[in-house]
């Protein structure tokens, strides 16, 4: 791997350069912004380390070509100014990292060893099919590469890891992740998901059983935490984990220790551990719900994962990367026009990227044509919106007509109108959104009169505008 090293300080330049020859990495040097520039046009780079103050000019100043011309390249500034406002300048450019001069050298080539790592986590999806690193963690949104930091930083530790997110963000692909690109890689990925097991059977399933623990305990059992030795050890759905099994978990894991229901030998856990919810995990502890002391030990590197519909960026990448993945999958292989992604991209996705991913699934088995555009699209999506999943679903109509008249307080005599209206509101609305705005898609959807449609609208006063794409 080559690094990109620009640097007008020679001495400076040499140690770094030595430093990282050490680590296996070729480095191009050179001391301007157009001796940069020029090398950037000719070669593939994993990192680029840049100090400030450079003989033709100011070194963050320009990267913004940089970052538009090398979205993925990761970038370490160094600099002797150590003002906040280089600081924040350099943060602002969404830099891999800032170091203030002068510097640990250890440090620098581990966090280029790291930011190099962070570059093979995105993988763009190439036409084969195949996804390169093997990692497929598409998106280059600003969210996603704050995760992507934060990925880097526990690669080389055991610090305990929380991913948090909705459902459907990629809890589960990030703690495959940390675990492939980490330095227990070698070991084994053994996952768990704390909810799904009955509560009287989750300390056997976790720290193993003796024979003859409990009825039924016909052989010795070897628990997850001793499957994971050497590996890491994935607790997923913690937050529905039952008392008394986080009562046992957050024991074992201050002591380091744990010993199968019904033995005595203790067991040492030698397992990386990384947990996951899509619960908040603050209402739950108020409740009573999650031990707040089992949180405070696993919450030590929180990665949280933003919801889809706040990384609307990434929506057209995922898309082409699930089309791929479903063509090498046997499925048709299909291409989506400009206009059916910008309709991708301003639907709410409450599953997130699961309800991107099976969306792009379904279509591909679907679509008439191999060239599908917003049209064809549209009916798709109305499916979709009413499989949204049961888990966060909303509540029934029945409920809601409860709720409004209890809250409206609506005048007598005038119920029936105002219901309608009430109803009528978000329905259309979301008609329209589903349309881009579109009136005659958006009655045909309903299966009313075009004009009846313009006419309730009016009366309403809804604008059709907002939703136009
Ligand atoms: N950034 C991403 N790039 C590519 N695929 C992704 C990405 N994020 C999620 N996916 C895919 O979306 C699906 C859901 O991801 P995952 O199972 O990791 O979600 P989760 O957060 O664990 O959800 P839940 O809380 O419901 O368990 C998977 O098929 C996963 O491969
Ligand atoms: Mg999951």
């Amino acid at each position: 791997m080559s690094v990109l090293l620009v640097e007008d300080d020679e001495s400076i330049a040499t140690v770094i350069t030595a430093a990282l020859v050490a680590e296996g990495f070729k480095v191009a040097r050179c001391d301007s912004i157009a001796g940069r520039d020029a090398l950037l046009a000719e070669g593939i780079y994993a990192a680029l380390v840049t100090d400030v103050m450079l003989t033709d000019g100011d070194g963050i100043e320009t990267l913004g070509r940089v970052r538009a011309s090398h979205p993925d390249l990761p970038i370490i500034i160094l600099s002797a100014q150590n003002t906040l406002d280089t600081a924040v300048r350099a943060s602002d450019t969404g830099a891999f990292e800032y170091f203030p001069k002068p510097f640990d050298i250890e440090e620098l080539v581990r966090t280029v060893r790291q930011a190099a790592g962070a570059g093979a986590l995105v993988g763009e999806p190439s036409d084969d099919g195949a996804t390169g690193q093997g990692l497929p963690l598409v998106g280059r949104s600003a969210p996603m590469q704050a995760v992507y930091r934060m990925i880097t930083r526990v690669l080389r530790n055991d610090l305990t890891v929380l991913v948090l997110g909705e459902s459907g963000t990629g809890k589960e692909l990030v703690a495959e992740a940390i675990h492939q690109l980490g330095h227990r890689r070698d070991g084994p990925f053994v996952a768990v998901n704390t909810a799904a097991i009955p509560a009287d059977l989750i300390e056997s399933e976790l720290f193993g059983h003796e024979k003859g623990a409990f009825t039924g305990a016909v052989a010795r059992h070897i628990g997850k935490f001793e499957a994971a030795a050497g590996g890491t050890l994935f607790l997923d759905e913690i937050g529905d984990m039952p008392m008394q099994a986080q009562t046992r978990l957050l024991r074992a894991l201050q002591s380091g220790r744990s010993h199968r229901v019904g033995g005595r030998e203790e067991v040492r856990i030698d397992a990386r551990i990384i947990a996951a919810t899509n619960k908040n995990l603050e209402p739950q502890i108020a409740a009573g719900l999650f031990r707040q002391d089992l949180y405070y030990r696993i919450n030590v590197v929180p990665i949280s994962l933003p919801p889809l519909r706040d990384r609307a960026d990434d929506i057209a990448a995922l898309a082409r990367h699930f089309l791929v993945s479903a063509a090498s999958e046997g499925l048709p292989r299909r291409q989506l026009t400009s206009d059916a992604i910008a309709l991708l991209t301003a639907q709410p996705w409450r599953g997130n990227v699961r309800e991107l991913r099976n969306f792009i699934y379904r279509m591909a088995l679907l679509a008439r044509e191999d060239t599908v555009d917003a049209a064809a699209i549209v009916p798709m999506l109305t499916v979709a919106v009413r499989e949204e999943p049961v888990r966060d679903a909303v509540p029934g109509l029945d409920a809601a007509v409860t709720r409004w008249m209890a809250g409206e307080n609506p005048a007598h005599g005038t119920i029936y109108d105002s219901a309608l209206a009430a109803f009528e509101r978000p329905l259309f609305g979301e008609v329209l959104r589903l349309t881009g705005g579109n009136q005659l898609r958006a009655a045909q959807m309903l299966g009313i009169n075009r004009n009846t449609l313009r006419k309730r609208l009016s009366e309403l006063a809804m604008d059709t505008d907002s939703w136009k794409l």
